[in-house]
């Protein structure tokens, strides 16, 4: 597992800008350090894959930036309160949800709320159901640390107010792209899932002690290499616009928008998030099968209550709530 993290955390990235050029005595300056220095972190920039500008009276410039979600470029003009504020990055792993569970059982001191830990890959990266999700280069795979003030049985609206804030952002790459969430928290485009979420909690004394969110998005990662038996049933951002998306603008969208509907539940607000859940509902009025603890029903989705379970009623005409469930294919 290479966290690469701290090789990356480059003084001079702070200082260079897209725009203008600095030159390496004011860079000396700003840094306290001798020009050797800047010239090894200058190299060091440009073998990740940023496209420097070097000009001998001018100085450094950057022409161009590499599609890696380094914290630098994340927090970067990110304009959130908490999240993200701290980020741990890595380029490969077993899985973000893994990683972020270890680092809060792992640390002393509590971790922030809002902590991020981003992958460029999964190694061995986790869906619902004990299910496993590939997660090539190219996706965006995160997981987030909150301490979420629901009650446990309220647990699902975390869930939904996630799945909220990633249909919201896709909405915001493009009006035009058809976004639905498949309940609790599927999200599709043309019936095909572009994002899946993974909530883990810790239920101590009857209270949330932590959640981990993890989210995956399928991004830049083409469908076509996925395995054949989830091919047919996933797309990418990329397939679905015909562009390479620009990741880290996509991170940033993401975190804005999760911090956004996050502090709408905090405060309460669910009426405000299952509102806008159902605006992008592809489950309500629909005939499923489900796969609950109690076993497979079949029925029609009627509702999503106000704890965000799912309404079934079955042809008996029997009304089940449904905390937790798989809406089988
Ligand atoms: C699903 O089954 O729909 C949930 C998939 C969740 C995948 C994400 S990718 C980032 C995070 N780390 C994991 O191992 N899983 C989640």
């Amino acid at each position: 597992m290479g966290n690469i993290y701290k090789d990356y955390n480059i003084p001079v990235l702070n200082y260079l800008s897209d725009e203008y050029f600095i030159t390496i005595e004011e860079l000396v300056r700003i840094l306290s350090v001798n020009r050797q220095i800047i010239e090894t972190q200058i190299n060091k920039i440009s073998k990740i894959g940023y496209h420097i500008s070097c000009d001998n009276e001018k100085g450094y410039k950057i022409i161009s930036r590499p599609d890696i979600l380094l914290p630098f470029e994340i927090k970067n003009n990110l304009s959130t309160r908490y999240l993200g504020k701290n980020v741990y990055y890595y380029q490969k792993l077993s899985s973000t949800n893994t990683v972020a569970k270890k680092m809060i059982l792992e640390s002393k001191d509590k971790l922030a709320e809002g902590t991020i830990v981003i992958a460029e890959e999964q190694s061995e990266g986790r869906g619902r159901s004990g299910k496993n999700w590939v997660s090539p280069p190219g996706g965006l795979w995160l997981s987030i640390v909150l301490f979420p003030t629901v009650k446990p049985a309220d647990f699902t609206l975390i869930t939904l107010t996630m799945a909220v804030a990633v249909a919201k952002t896709i909405k915001q790459l493009s009006d035009k792209i058809n976004v639905q969430i498949k309940w609790p928290n599927d999200i599709l485009i043309g019936n095909k899932k572009i994002c899946g979420i993974l909530t883990e909690v810790n239920i101590v004394n009857k209270r949330i002690q932590w959640a981990i969110v993890g989210i995956g998005i399928n991004v830049n990662n083409e469908s076509s290499f996925l395995p054949i038996n989830i091919k047919e049933s996933s797309v990418s951002l990329k397939d679905i616009t015909g562009q390479i998306i620009d990741r880290v603008n996509l991170a940033q969208l993401l975190l804005m928008e999760i911090e956004k509907q996050y502090d709408i539940l905090k405060k309460g607000g669910f009426e405000t998030i299952l509102k806008e859940w159902k605006s992008y509902n592809n489950s309500i009025g629909k005939e499923i099968k489900i796969a609950t603890e109690k076993g497979i029903l079949d029925g029609r989705v009627v509702d999503i209550n106000e704890r965000g379970s799912l309404m079934l009623k079955t042809v008996k005409e029997n009304i089940y709530e449904i905390i937790s469930g798989t809406v089988l294919p």
